[in-house]
């Protein structure tokens, strides 16, 4: 493993699993727990302990693609949460040969995750002081696959996408127009935090092609293990549902119905 250098990131990790995202300078780390030298760390391998001026110590590690995420992205518009990303990432099975277009960008979150496996990403952001946060996320992320582009995802001309995925209001009037983007055999994933938007948008695919209309939702429940072992008492509460569906066009679902 290379040595640590000025300019490098890092995660500065306390036994207690609080943990920070600083750039390497010579400037001296100030936390709750205590100061430590930022030159004492230069020139040595991720992976070691060091003592601060109040007797702690924190583990110097490698950021990953979620320490990056959750510690330097602006926060805008809600975030899709790491559970749906992850329902929509495998449900619609994007991997490193997918084309996805996706609107609207807001925070970034989920299209950091989206450039993060896809091979390219197109997402629309039409609200200007979103598609700033938004774009400054994708650069603070340095994905250079992502292209962030201004105004309404309905004016977007390239066709063949793989996946096309929906985080906005209104998602029924963005499919009707916006099919004709999707490869025949692309996958469609719909993100709504209310069940009115999801039916608008099942009856919109119904009519456009799409089949294996799947309407989900997430659950996640956390569980401990301090008294026993059992689930925690507070749950996340309601995040979003999610609609699937697959386009086969009209002509071809004629045949199948
Ligand atoms: C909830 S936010 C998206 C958050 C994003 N998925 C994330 O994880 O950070 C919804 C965004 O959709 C944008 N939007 C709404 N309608 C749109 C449209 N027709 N075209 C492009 N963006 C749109 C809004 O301006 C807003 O920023």
């Amino acid at each position: 493993m290379t040595n640590i250098k000025e300019g490098d990131k890092a995660i500065i990790m306390h036994d207690s699993g609080n943990s920070y995202l600083i750039d390497i300078e010579l400037r001296t780390f100030h936390s709750q727990y205590g100061a430590f030298q930022l030159k004492d760390i230069i020139g040595k391998s991720y992976g070691k302990r060091y003592k601060t001026t109040t007797g702690n110590e924190f583990l110097v590690l490698v950021p990953d693609f979620r320490d990056l995420l959750s510690k330097s992205l602006k926060r805008g518009p809600q975030i899709i949460h790491p559970k749906d990303v992850g329902m929509i990432t495998t449900f619609c099975g994007i991997g490193k040969t997918t084309k996805v277009l996706e609107a609207g960008c807001g925070s970034a979150f989920l299209t950091s995750h989206l450039g993060n496996i896809a091979k390219s990403v197109v997402s629309w952001e039409k609200n200007e002081k979103h598609y700033k946060i938004g774009t400054e996320n994708i650069r603070r992320m340095g994905l250079n696959n992502v292209e962030v582009k201004a105004g309404d995802i309905k004016e977007e001309q390239g066709t063949d996408f793989d996946v096309i995925i929906l985080d906005m209001p209104l998602p029924q009037d963005t499919i009707k127009k916006i099919t004709k983007n999707l490869k025949v055999g692309g996958r469609i994933a719909v993100y709504s935090p209310c069940i009115e938007q999801s039916t608008a948008a099942i009856n919109m695919l119904d009519s456009k092609g799409f089949i294996n209309i799947v309407f989900r939702e997430c659950l996640i429940r956390d569980w401990e293990n301090e008294k026993c072992i059992r689930p925690k008492t507070a749950m996340l509460g309601h995040t979003g549902f999610l609609v699937f569906a697959r386009y086969i066009k009209k002509e071809n679902k004629k045949d199948i119905e």
